[in-house]
């Protein structure tokens, strides 16, 4: 069954298939010739019943920016929905969000149809957060001009999880987030290593030339452990005694 995805936004050109860009390229556009998802961008400001298509207006209680209106994502989301009889989880990207994370991602890769907001200005009206009661998601703790790119962070995360969108040779079950640890834990990912042998004085491990197969898997698993440890002790949860 193909993935639908929805995109909501002002910005839909940056979504056309044909471009160039993350999502028109690499994995993402091989994922979408082979039919395993397809993705529509609607514009908000087609949905606005106003003179001037204005989508956004100044905050009640004063200060700086602009702030996204209810009426025209109201009726956006409603028109998109009803294109398509399967139900759309509905996500909302903003820095407000829930952490995006692995876990989430998956869990994404299996719904049929995701339909995604991506919020400009300063955000949205939260009457319609609160009617619409989307997902809300952030991919990191910054804020961008707009949810587009990181609506883009999560379409890519999703479609290359989805099944036959990546090569055995880009299998994955070893990324990052995908090695689990001896407690359940997600771990990062281990060093890795190609031709030549040597290179400006460094060697490739031994065990990795070593040809035993239960040899690399342990080394793989104690390196991610360890890259875990150093780098990312929050991924393996709070220490003893806590
Ligand atoms: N929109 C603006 N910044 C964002 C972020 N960090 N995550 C998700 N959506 C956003």
């Amino acid at each position: 069954m193909t993935l639908r995805v929805d995109v909501l936004t002002t910005f839909p050109e940056m979504f056309a298939p044909e471009a160039p860009g993350a999502l028109g390229l690499s994995i993402p556009a091989r994922a979408r010739r082979a039919g395993l998802v397809e993705w529509h961008a609607t514009n908000i400001r087609d949905y606005a019943a106003n003179k001037h298509d204005k989508t956004d207006d100044r905050p009640f209680g004063g200060g700086p920016g602009m702030v996204m209106m209810c009426q025209p994502v109201w009726d956006a989301v409603q028109a998109v929905e009803a294109q398509d009889p399967r139900p759309a989880t509905r996500i909302l990207m903003t820095p407000q969000g829930r952490p995006l994370s692995q876990e989430i991602v998956e869990g994404l890769a299996r719904m049929p149809r995701l339909l995604i907001i991506a919020g400009h200005y300063e955000g949205l009206d939260e009457r319609v957060i609160e009617k619409l009661t989307p997902m809300e998601l952030s991919i990191g703790d910054y804020v961008l001009s707009g949810g587009e790119l990181a609506a883009m962070v999560l379409m890519d995360a999703v479609i290359r999880l989805l099944p036959g969108a990546l090569g055995d040779e880009e299998s994955s079950t070893q990324d990052s987030f995908s090695m689990i640890g001896p407690n359940g834990e997600r771990l990062l990912d281990c060093p890795h290593y190609t031709r030549p042998r040597e290179w400006m004085g460094l060697a490739v491990p031994e065990v990795l030339i070593s040809g035993d197969h239960g040899k690399v898997a342990q080394w793989r698993l104690a390196e991610s452990l360890r890259r875990t440890q150093e780098r990312r002790p929050d991924l393996l949860g709070p220490p003893d005694g806590r």
